[in-house]
Protein backbone atom coordinates (compact mmCIF):
# COMPACT_ATOMS: atom_id res chain seq x y z
CA UNK A 1 0.00 0.00 0.00
CA UNK A 2 1.39 3.62 -1.05
CA UNK A 3 1.43 6.12 1.60
CA UNK A 4 0.89 9.64 1.81
CA UNK A 5 1.44 12.26 4.28
CA UNK A 6 -1.30 14.54 5.98
CA UNK A 7 0.21 18.07 5.21
CA UNK A 8 3.53 19.09 6.46
CA UNK A 9 1.81 18.62 10.00
CA UNK A 10 -0.07 14.79 9.94
CA UNK A 11 0.84 11.45 10.56
CA UNK A 12 1.74 9.37 7.56
CA UNK A 13 -0.87 7.31 6.18
CA UNK A 14 -2.33 4.72 3.45
CA UNK A 15 -3.23 6.47 0.68
CA UNK A 16 -6.40 5.51 0.96
CA UNK A 17 -8.86 5.41 4.45
CA UNK A 18 -11.70 3.66 5.25
CA UNK A 19 -14.17 5.75 6.22
CA UNK A 20 -16.99 3.86 8.73
CA UNK A 21 -20.08 5.97 8.90
CA UNK A 22 -21.99 3.78 7.10
CA UNK A 23 -21.44 0.98 9.49
CA UNK A 24 -23.38 2.54 12.07
CA UNK A 25 -25.40 5.58 10.72
CA UNK A 26 -27.37 7.11 7.39
CA UNK A 27 -27.10 4.78 4.70
CA UNK A 28 -29.47 2.39 6.18
CA UNK A 29 -29.21 -1.05 7.95
CA UNK A 30 -25.96 -2.02 7.70
CA UNK A 31 -24.59 -6.15 8.58
CA UNK A 32 -21.69 -5.70 11.97
CA UNK A 33 -20.29 -8.49 10.90
CA UNK A 34 -19.69 -7.84 7.65
CA UNK A 35 -18.79 -4.19 8.64
CA UNK A 36 -16.12 -5.67 11.26
CA UNK A 37 -14.82 -7.82 8.59
CA UNK A 38 -14.84 -4.95 6.05
CA UNK A 39 -12.59 -3.17 8.54
CA UNK A 40 -10.37 -6.21 8.89
CA UNK A 41 -9.82 -6.60 5.41
CA UNK A 42 -8.80 -2.94 4.92
CA UNK A 43 -6.27 -3.31 7.56
CA UNK A 44 -4.85 -6.70 6.12
CA UNK A 45 -4.58 -4.91 2.51
CA UNK A 46 -2.84 -2.02 4.15
CA UNK A 47 -5.41 0.68 4.99
CA UNK A 48 -3.93 2.59 8.08
CA UNK A 49 -6.98 4.96 8.13
CA UNK A 50 -9.57 4.79 9.74
CA UNK A 51 -12.24 7.72 10.17
CA UNK A 52 -14.95 7.71 12.66
CA UNK A 53 -17.10 10.31 14.34
CA UNK A 54 -18.95 10.05 18.16
CA UNK A 55 -21.95 10.50 16.82
CA UNK A 56 -22.07 8.04 14.04
CA UNK A 57 -24.87 6.17 15.83
CA UNK A 58 -24.53 7.87 18.81
CA UNK A 59 -21.52 6.24 19.90
CA UNK A 60 -22.29 3.05 17.95
CA UNK A 61 -19.82 3.65 15.48
CA UNK A 62 -17.03 4.03 17.96
CA UNK A 63 -17.69 0.86 19.76
CA UNK A 64 -17.71 -1.02 16.27
CA UNK A 65 -14.10 0.05 15.80
CA UNK A 66 -13.37 -0.50 19.42
CA UNK A 67 -14.81 -4.76 18.37
CA UNK A 68 -13.03 -4.44 14.97
CA UNK A 69 -9.50 -3.44 16.71
CA UNK A 70 -9.30 -5.61 19.01
CA UNK A 71 -5.94 -7.81 18.73
CA UNK A 72 -4.39 -5.17 17.00
CA UNK A 73 -1.57 -3.32 17.82
CA UNK A 74 -3.09 0.26 18.51
CA UNK A 75 -0.25 1.73 17.03
CA UNK A 76 -0.87 0.31 13.77
CA UNK A 77 -3.89 2.18 12.69
CA UNK A 78 -4.33 6.14 12.74
CA UNK A 79 -7.99 6.82 14.23
CA UNK A 80 -9.65 10.12 13.26
CA UNK A 81 -12.99 11.12 14.93
CA UNK A 82 -15.04 13.68 14.30
CA UNK A 83 -17.33 15.30 17.81
CA UNK A 84 -19.25 18.18 18.03
CA UNK A 85 -22.72 16.68 16.09
CA UNK A 86 -25.84 16.74 18.84
CA UNK A 87 -28.30 14.25 18.20
CA UNK A 88 -31.25 13.10 20.57
CA UNK A 89 -31.94 9.47 21.44
CA UNK A 90 -34.05 8.84 18.11
CA UNK A 91 -31.08 10.32 16.05
CA UNK A 92 -32.69 13.49 15.25
CA UNK A 93 -29.78 16.66 14.77
CA UNK A 94 -30.19 19.30 17.23
CA UNK A 95 -27.24 21.86 16.13
CA UNK A 96 -22.99 21.42 17.25
CA UNK A 97 -21.17 22.16 20.63
CA UNK A 98 -17.83 23.03 20.14
CA UNK A 99 -17.04 24.84 23.65
CA UNK A 100 -13.75 23.86 25.42
CA UNK A 101 -15.53 21.81 28.29
CA UNK A 102 -18.19 20.12 25.82
CA UNK A 103 -14.40 19.42 23.83
CA UNK A 104 -13.02 17.57 26.74
CA UNK A 105 -16.23 16.01 27.90
CA UNK A 106 -16.77 14.38 24.08
CA UNK A 107 -13.46 13.25 24.09
CA UNK A 108 -13.46 11.57 27.45
CA UNK A 109 -16.28 9.69 26.12
CA UNK A 110 -14.86 8.55 23.17
CA UNK A 111 -11.61 7.38 25.06
CA UNK A 112 -13.81 4.89 26.92
CA UNK A 113 -15.85 3.87 23.82
CA UNK A 114 -13.08 2.98 21.87
CA UNK A 115 -10.98 1.58 24.27
CA UNK A 116 -8.32 3.49 23.96
CA UNK A 117 -5.99 6.38 25.81
CA UNK A 118 -5.10 8.46 22.72
CA UNK A 119 -7.03 9.44 19.61
CA UNK A 120 -4.74 9.77 16.23
CA UNK A 121 -6.78 13.18 14.94
CA UNK A 122 -9.71 14.72 16.86
CA UNK A 123 -11.29 17.84 15.14
CA UNK A 124 -14.98 19.25 15.31
CA UNK A 125 -17.37 17.91 12.55
CA UNK A 126 -19.07 21.35 11.79
CA UNK A 127 -17.78 24.58 12.54
CA UNK A 128 -19.50 26.11 15.61
CA UNK A 129 -20.36 29.74 14.96
CA UNK A 130 -20.85 30.20 18.77
CA UNK A 131 -17.25 29.47 19.78
CA UNK A 132 -14.16 31.03 18.38
CA UNK A 133 -12.45 28.36 16.47
CA UNK A 134 -9.06 29.47 18.10
CA UNK A 135 -11.02 28.02 21.39
CA UNK A 136 -11.75 24.48 19.94
CA UNK A 137 -7.96 24.44 18.56
CA UNK A 138 -6.66 25.87 21.92
CA UNK A 139 -8.78 23.38 23.75
CA UNK A 140 -7.80 20.13 21.54
CA UNK A 141 -4.36 21.44 21.90
CA UNK A 142 -4.24 21.10 25.72
CA UNK A 143 -5.40 17.61 25.29
CA UNK A 144 -2.08 16.94 22.92
CA UNK A 145 -0.29 18.18 25.76
CA UNK A 146 -2.17 15.31 28.05
CA UNK A 147 -1.02 12.38 25.46
CA UNK A 148 -4.94 11.87 24.81
CA UNK A 149 -4.67 13.63 21.21
CA UNK A 150 -1.69 13.31 18.44
CA UNK A 151 -3.41 15.98 15.73
CA UNK A 152 -5.71 18.31 15.36
CA UNK A 153 -8.15 17.76 12.29
CA UNK A 154 -11.31 19.90 10.75
CA UNK A 155 -13.94 19.36 8.81
CA UNK A 156 -15.55 21.44 6.55
CA UNK A 157 -14.61 24.85 7.21
CA UNK A 158 -13.45 27.44 5.24
CA UNK A 159 -10.47 29.44 4.78
CA UNK A 160 -10.33 31.61 6.45
CA UNK A 161 -10.98 29.54 9.78
CA UNK A 162 -8.88 27.26 8.74
CA UNK A 163 -5.93 29.90 8.70
CA UNK A 164 -7.41 31.21 12.38
CA UNK A 165 -6.94 27.62 13.65
CA UNK A 166 -4.13 26.52 12.10
CA UNK A 167 -2.21 29.60 13.95
CA UNK A 168 -3.20 28.25 17.26
CA UNK A 169 -1.78 24.32 16.48
CA UNK A 170 -0.73 22.91 13.19
CA UNK A 171 -3.97 21.44 11.05
CA UNK A 172 -2.53 18.39 10.21
CA UNK A 173 -6.09 17.80 7.33
CA UNK A 174 -9.30 19.06 6.53
CA UNK A 175 -12.01 16.68 6.10
CA UNK A 176 -14.22 17.82 3.23
CA UNK A 177 -16.02 16.46 0.46
CA UNK A 178 -14.39 16.36 -2.83
CA UNK A 179 -15.15 14.51 -5.80
CA UNK A 180 -15.80 14.81 -9.59
CA UNK A 181 -18.90 16.41 -8.52
CA UNK A 182 -17.90 18.03 -5.73
CA UNK A 183 -15.56 20.37 -6.80
CA UNK A 184 -16.04 23.67 -4.59
CA UNK A 185 -12.95 23.21 -2.70
CA UNK A 186 -10.69 24.36 -5.80
CA UNK A 187 -11.31 27.61 -5.82
CA UNK A 188 -9.94 29.22 -2.60
CA UNK A 189 -9.56 26.64 -0.32
CA UNK A 190 -7.42 24.04 -1.87
CA UNK A 191 -4.69 26.47 -2.56
CA UNK A 192 -5.28 27.92 1.57
CA UNK A 193 -4.87 24.20 2.22
CA UNK A 194 -1.11 24.12 0.35
CA UNK A 195 0.20 27.42 1.76
CA UNK A 196 -0.25 26.16 4.74
CA UNK A 197 1.30 22.50 4.44
CA UNK A 198 -2.53 20.77 5.52
CA UNK A 199 -3.64 17.68 4.43
CA UNK A 200 -7.10 16.85 2.95
CA UNK A 201 -8.82 13.91 3.37
CA UNK A 202 -11.36 13.58 1.05
CA UNK A 203 -14.90 12.21 1.66
CA UNK A 204 -18.35 11.50 -0.47
CA UNK A 205 -15.47 10.51 -3.55
CA UNK A 206 -18.35 8.48 -5.08
CA UNK A 207 -21.00 11.30 -4.12
CA UNK A 208 -22.28 8.62 -1.43
CA UNK A 209 -22.74 6.27 -3.95
CA UNK A 210 -24.24 8.11 -6.85
CA UNK A 211 -20.76 7.95 -8.47
CA UNK A 212 -20.62 4.31 -7.70
CA UNK A 213 -21.71 3.00 -10.90
CA UNK A 214 -24.14 0.60 -8.38
CA UNK A 215 -26.70 3.50 -8.35
CA UNK A 216 -29.76 3.45 -10.34
CA UNK A 217 -33.33 5.09 -10.58
CA UNK A 218 -34.82 1.92 -9.81
CA UNK A 219 -32.79 1.46 -6.45
CA UNK A 220 -35.61 2.28 -3.41
CA UNK A 221 -33.95 4.56 0.03
CA UNK A 222 -34.17 2.02 2.40
CA UNK A 223 -36.05 3.86 6.04
CA UNK A 224 -33.13 5.89 7.57
CA UNK A 225 -31.12 6.18 4.36
CA UNK A 226 -30.46 10.20 4.45
CA UNK A 227 -29.58 10.08 0.61
CA UNK A 228 -33.21 9.51 -0.14
CA UNK A 229 -33.35 13.77 1.30
CA UNK A 230 -29.89 14.68 -0.92
CA UNK A 231 -30.67 17.47 -3.77
CA UNK A 232 -28.44 15.01 -5.94
CA UNK A 233 -30.70 11.75 -5.46
CA UNK A 234 -33.71 13.76 -6.21
CA UNK A 235 -35.96 12.76 -10.05
CA UNK A 236 -34.41 15.17 -12.65
CA UNK A 237 -31.22 15.78 -10.49
CA UNK A 238 -30.70 12.22 -10.08
CA UNK A 239 -31.56 11.86 -13.70
CA UNK A 240 -29.04 13.82 -14.72
CA UNK A 241 -26.73 12.68 -12.66
CA UNK A 242 -27.05 9.39 -13.45
CA UNK A 243 -26.07 10.17 -17.15
CA UNK A 244 -23.14 11.58 -16.02
CA UNK A 245 -22.46 8.56 -14.85
CA UNK A 246 -23.15 6.79 -17.82
CA UNK A 247 -20.73 9.29 -19.63
CA UNK A 248 -17.95 7.74 -16.82
CA UNK A 249 -18.60 4.02 -17.37
CA UNK A 250 -17.71 4.42 -20.73
CA UNK A 251 -14.19 5.76 -19.85
CA UNK A 252 -14.27 3.31 -17.37
CA UNK A 253 -14.83 -0.06 -20.01
CA UNK A 254 -12.14 1.49 -21.77
CA UNK A 255 -9.84 1.35 -19.39
CA UNK A 256 -10.86 -2.07 -17.83
CA UNK A 257 -11.87 -0.45 -14.51
CA UNK A 258 -15.28 -0.03 -12.98
CA UNK A 259 -16.87 3.21 -12.51
CA UNK A 260 -15.91 3.88 -8.62
CA UNK A 261 -12.72 2.60 -9.39
CA UNK A 262 -12.31 5.52 -11.76
CA UNK A 263 -14.16 8.15 -9.88
CA UNK A 264 -11.30 6.99 -6.45
CA UNK A 265 -8.82 7.22 -9.25
CA UNK A 266 -9.63 10.94 -9.99
CA UNK A 267 -9.64 11.96 -6.19
CA UNK A 268 -6.35 10.58 -5.83
CA UNK A 269 -4.69 11.74 -9.33
CA UNK A 270 -5.49 15.33 -7.51
CA UNK A 271 -2.25 15.60 -5.53
CA UNK A 272 0.15 13.80 -2.90
CA UNK A 273 -1.84 15.78 -0.13
CA UNK A 274 -5.37 14.17 -0.98
CA UNK A 275 -6.44 10.54 1.24
CA UNK A 276 -9.70 9.80 -0.35
CA UNK A 277 -11.69 8.06 2.36
CA UNK A 278 -13.65 5.36 0.81
CA UNK A 279 -17.00 4.82 2.59
CA UNK A 280 -16.99 1.04 1.78
CA UNK A 281 -19.09 -1.17 4.32
CA UNK A 282 -19.09 -4.48 2.62
CA UNK A 283 -15.46 -6.56 1.60
CA UNK A 284 -17.07 -6.87 -2.16
CA UNK A 285 -16.80 -2.69 -2.05
CA UNK A 286 -13.46 -2.29 -0.46
CA UNK A 287 -12.10 -4.53 -2.82
CA UNK A 288 -12.68 -2.31 -5.53
CA UNK A 289 -11.87 0.37 -4.01
CA UNK A 290 -8.92 -0.88 -3.42
CA UNK A 291 -8.97 -1.88 -6.71
CA UNK A 292 -8.29 2.40 -7.87
CA UNK A 293 -5.20 2.04 -6.60
CA UNK A 294 -4.24 0.18 -9.86
CA UNK A 295 -5.97 2.80 -12.37
CA UNK A 296 -3.51 5.22 -13.82
CA UNK A 297 -5.02 8.46 -15.53
CA UNK A 298 -3.08 9.64 -18.42
CA UNK A 299 -3.02 13.55 -18.79
CA UNK A 300 -4.97 12.31 -22.09
CA UNK A 301 -7.35 10.30 -19.30
CA UNK A 302 -7.76 13.35 -17.19
CA UNK A 303 -8.43 15.77 -20.06
CA UNK A 304 -11.47 13.50 -21.29
CA UNK A 305 -12.69 13.21 -17.78
CA UNK A 306 -13.16 16.71 -17.60
CA UNK A 307 -14.83 17.22 -20.69
CA UNK A 308 -17.17 14.32 -19.92
CA UNK A 309 -17.86 15.90 -16.11
CA UNK A 310 -17.13 19.21 -15.88
CA UNK A 311 -16.64 20.65 -12.72
CA UNK A 312 -20.60 22.06 -12.08
CA UNK A 313 -21.95 19.17 -13.91
CA UNK A 314 -23.39 18.03 -10.65
CA UNK A 315 -27.58 18.28 -10.73
CA UNK A 316 -28.22 19.63 -7.18
CA UNK A 317 -26.58 20.73 -4.15
CA UNK A 318 -24.37 18.17 -2.23
CA UNK A 319 -26.86 18.67 1.07
CA UNK A 320 -30.24 19.96 1.67
CA UNK A 321 -30.45 23.60 1.96
CA UNK A 322 -30.74 23.34 5.75
CA UNK A 323 -27.25 21.20 6.19
CA UNK A 324 -25.76 23.22 3.47
CA UNK A 325 -26.38 27.01 6.02
CA UNK A 326 -24.12 24.79 8.08
CA UNK A 327 -21.61 24.53 6.32
CA UNK A 328 -18.37 27.66 7.03
CA UNK A 329 -16.72 25.57 3.67
CA UNK A 330 -19.73 27.10 1.37
CA UNK A 331 -19.99 30.46 3.08
CA UNK A 332 -17.65 31.78 0.68
CA UNK A 333 -19.20 30.90 -2.89
CA UNK A 334 -16.70 29.04 -3.96
CA UNK A 335 -16.52 28.52 -7.62
CA UNK A 336 -14.17 25.56 -9.52
CA UNK A 337 -11.56 26.79 -11.48
N1 LIG B 1 -16.57 15.34 7.62
C1 LIG B 1 -17.77 15.15 7.14
O1 LIG B 1 -18.62 16.05 7.16
C2 LIG B 1 -18.13 13.82 6.55
C3 LIG B 1 -19.36 13.66 5.91
C4 LIG B 1 -19.65 12.42 5.35
C5 LIG B 1 -18.75 11.37 5.45
N2 LIG B 1 -17.57 11.55 6.10
C6 LIG B 1 -16.61 10.44 6.24
O2 LIG B 1 -16.19 10.00 4.95
C7 LIG B 1 -16.47 8.61 4.81
C8 LIG B 1 -16.83 8.31 3.37
O3 LIG B 1 -17.92 9.15 2.99
P1 LIG B 1 -19.10 8.69 2.09
O4 LIG B 1 -19.74 7.53 2.71
O5 LIG B 1 -19.92 9.87 1.79
O6 LIG B 1 -18.30 8.20 0.82
P2 LIG B 1 -18.56 7.62 -0.56
O7 LIG B 1 -17.39 6.74 -0.77
O8 LIG B 1 -18.83 8.73 -1.51
O9 LIG B 1 -19.91 6.77 -0.52
C9 LIG B 1 -19.93 5.54 0.12
C10 LIG B 1 -21.10 4.71 -0.34
O10 LIG B 1 -21.01 4.44 -1.73
C11 LIG B 1 -21.50 3.13 -2.02
N3 LIG B 1 -20.49 2.39 -2.79
C12 LIG B 1 -20.72 1.73 -3.94
N4 LIG B 1 -19.61 1.16 -4.41
C13 LIG B 1 -18.63 1.43 -3.55
C14 LIG B 1 -17.26 1.09 -3.48
N5 LIG B 1 -16.66 0.35 -4.41
N6 LIG B 1 -16.54 1.52 -2.43
C15 LIG B 1 -17.10 2.27 -1.48
N7 LIG B 1 -18.41 2.63 -1.47
C16 LIG B 1 -19.17 2.22 -2.51
C17 LIG B 1 -21.77 2.46 -0.69
O11 LIG B 1 -23.16 2.54 -0.44
P3 LIG B 1 -24.01 1.19 -0.45
O12 LIG B 1 -23.32 0.29 0.53
O13 LIG B 1 -25.37 1.62 -0.03
O14 LIG B 1 -23.94 0.70 -1.88
C18 LIG B 1 -21.06 3.35 0.32
O15 LIG B 1 -21.67 3.34 1.57
C19 LIG B 1 -17.59 8.33 5.80
O16 LIG B 1 -17.63 6.98 6.16
C20 LIG B 1 -17.20 9.23 6.94
O17 LIG B 1 -16.19 8.60 7.71
C21 LIG B 1 -17.25 12.76 6.63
Amino acid sequence: MITRSLGSHGPRVSSLGLGCMGMSDLYGPADEKESIATIHAALDAGITLLDTGDYYGMGHNEMLLREALRGRKRESVVVSVKFGALRDPGGAWLGVDARPAAVKNFLAYSLRRLGTDYIDIYRPGRFNPAVPIEETVGAIAEMIQAGQVRYVGLSEVGADTLKKAHAVHPISDLQIEYSLISRGIEMEILPTIRSLGVGVTAYGVLSRGLLSGHWSAERSVAKGDFRGSLPRFQDENLERNLALVEALRSMANAKGASVAQLAIAWALSRGDDIVPLVGARRRDRLSEALGALDVTLTADDLARLEKAVPPDAAAGDRYDAGQMAMLDSERITSKPV
